[in-house]
């Protein structure tokens, strides 16, 4: 079983899977968790490459090097884990479609075929897209050192933000919107709640 979480920068995802994580644990079901783009030697220096603010990279060779770093951790560790245990991934291909199609500018259609040829036929099960408006989470987060993307403008980062929001809207079975100026307490709850009614358990007993 695949989850994905998604969201612009800042959105909160990243202590949201610390908060999936540690229910999981409770519950005492097996996950293992990779964040993109890195989870293996290759594609951590690819992240630090793409994340280096003093480097001007094209669109084409930032999309480009997304999902190499996308193919190393497929064929390394994702696939070996693949029914096994339940895989939690820190952004995956709708990020790739958010920031380097509707943020970049990179027709959709080259983004999907690629997406494609790098996934193969891994399905996603459920994708948590957490979703504030930008001048929200940018006040949260003014104080943090930003990185060659989060410096982008705040147009581009909106685009973004409606960008993930048309890919919920084309994959309505898959990815639940979840407003992310809600509180962690209750955002955990929804996420919690969701997955249990995926995962066939029930949270009533
Ligand atoms: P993060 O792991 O801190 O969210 O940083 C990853 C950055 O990379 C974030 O700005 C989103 C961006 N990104 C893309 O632009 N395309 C992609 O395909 C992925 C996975 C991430």
């Amino acid at each position: 079983m695949i989850i994905t979480f998604e969201g612009i920068e800042g959105c909160g995802k990243s202590t949201q899977i610390e908060k999936f994580k540690e229910s999981l644990k409770k519950l005492k079901l097996d996950y293992v968790t990779f964040r993109e783009p890195g989870g293996t030697e290759l594609s951590e220096e690819i992240r630090e490459i793409l994340l280096n603010k003093d480097l001007d990279i094209s669109p084409l060779s930032e999309l480009l090097l997304f999902e190499s770093a996308r193919a190393e951790l497929i064929t390394k560790k994702i696939l070996p884990e693949i029914g096994k245990k339940i895989i939690i991934i820190d952004r995956f291909i709708d990020s790739t479609t958010a920031y380097q199609g509707y943020g970049r500018g990179i027709p959709i259609e080259i983004i999907s075929k690629l997406n494609e040829i790098v996934v193969g036929d891994i399905k996603i099960d459920r994708t948590y897209l957490l979703d504030a408006p930008i001048e929200i989470l940018e006040k949260r987060n003014s104080h943090k050192k930003k990185d060659r993307i989060e410096r982008e403008s705040f147009d581009f980062h909106n685009r973004i933000r409606m960008g993930f929001l048309k890919i919920a809207q084309k994959n309505i079975d898959r990815v639940l919107i979840i407003d992310a100026t809600k509180s962690v307490e209750e955002i955990q709850k929804i996420i919690l709640e969701d997955f249990l009614k995926i995962y066939g358990y029930s949270t009533t007993g």
